[in-house]
């Protein structure tokens, strides 16, 4: 068998540096999906009966339509190629943003969903009681709507930071690329593949069990 240069220490930097570039994209991808996901669904749900404002909508549903259309592999792409050509581009940020803006329209439906399963009697109970609006979607509706969010959007979590495998197809070293390469220098790529499963396989289940957990404190306060 061949082996060149390429020694242990060097292999777990691999790992180590993969590892960090999908969770880096992961975390920035989350946060801009969520940030997007909740100020798409708030216009949705805000416009939804205000003449003049329709058109708001429209672009919301245009958004979330083309996003959840097309592969994520091609928004990656065409990101790329399209919008960022530059030579100095960090891919890692393109990815990342790329992820977020495609996590934003599933995350949009998640918290539109979640806000019109909640009974539009509390609606009218709450202006009924001299709430206005948007004291009324603050204090009673989101609370309620909360706790159907909330397994979807873990859902979605786990689903983002599996999909960041494919940013390898814009040049991103993250922990599958890292896989790949190792698998290419020691000439035997079973191992690696089967390590970087174990690291997201990982990854998931400590997430799973942090949403369980908060998941467990929301529903504390329900006596039903
Ligand atoms: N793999 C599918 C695609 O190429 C699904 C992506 C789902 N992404 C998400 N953030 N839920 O579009």
């Amino acid at each position: 068998r061949y082996y060149d240069a390429f020694i242990t220490e060097q292999r777990y930097q691999y790992y180590l540096d993969g590892l960090l570039v999908t969770l880096e994209i992961s975390l920035i991808a989350i946060l801009a999906g969520v940030l997007i996901g909740i100020l798409v669904a708030t216009l949705k749900v805000s416009v939804a009966n205000m003449k003049g404002f329709r058109w708001i909508g429209s672009i919301c549903n245009c958004y979330i339509n083309i996003i959840r259309g097309t592969p994520v592999i091609l928004q990656l792409l065409i990101i790329y190629n399209l919008i960022f050509t530059s030579r100095d581009t960090n891919e890692i940020i393109v990815a990342a943003a790329c992820f977020g803006i495609n996590s934003g329209a599933y995350v949009a439906e998640i918290v539109r969903a979640g806000i019109e399963s909640i009974d539009k009697g509390q609606m009218e109970a709450g202006r009924s009681l001299g709430l206005n609006a948007n004291q009324t979607m603050f204090y009673i509706i989101m609370p309620q709507a909360i706790k159907n969010i909330l397994p979807a959007l873990g859902n979605e979590f786990i689903v983002l930071i599996k999909e960041t495998s494919v940013a390898s197809i814009i040049a991103v070293t993250d922990l599958t690329k890292a896989a790949q390469y190792i698998g290419s220098r020691t000439w035997d790529i079973l191992p690696p593949l089967l390590i970087s499963a174990v690291f997201y396989l990982v990854i998931v289940l400590g997430l799973t069990k942090l949403l369980g957990i908060f998941e467990r404190r929301m529903s504390q306060g329900d006596n039903n």
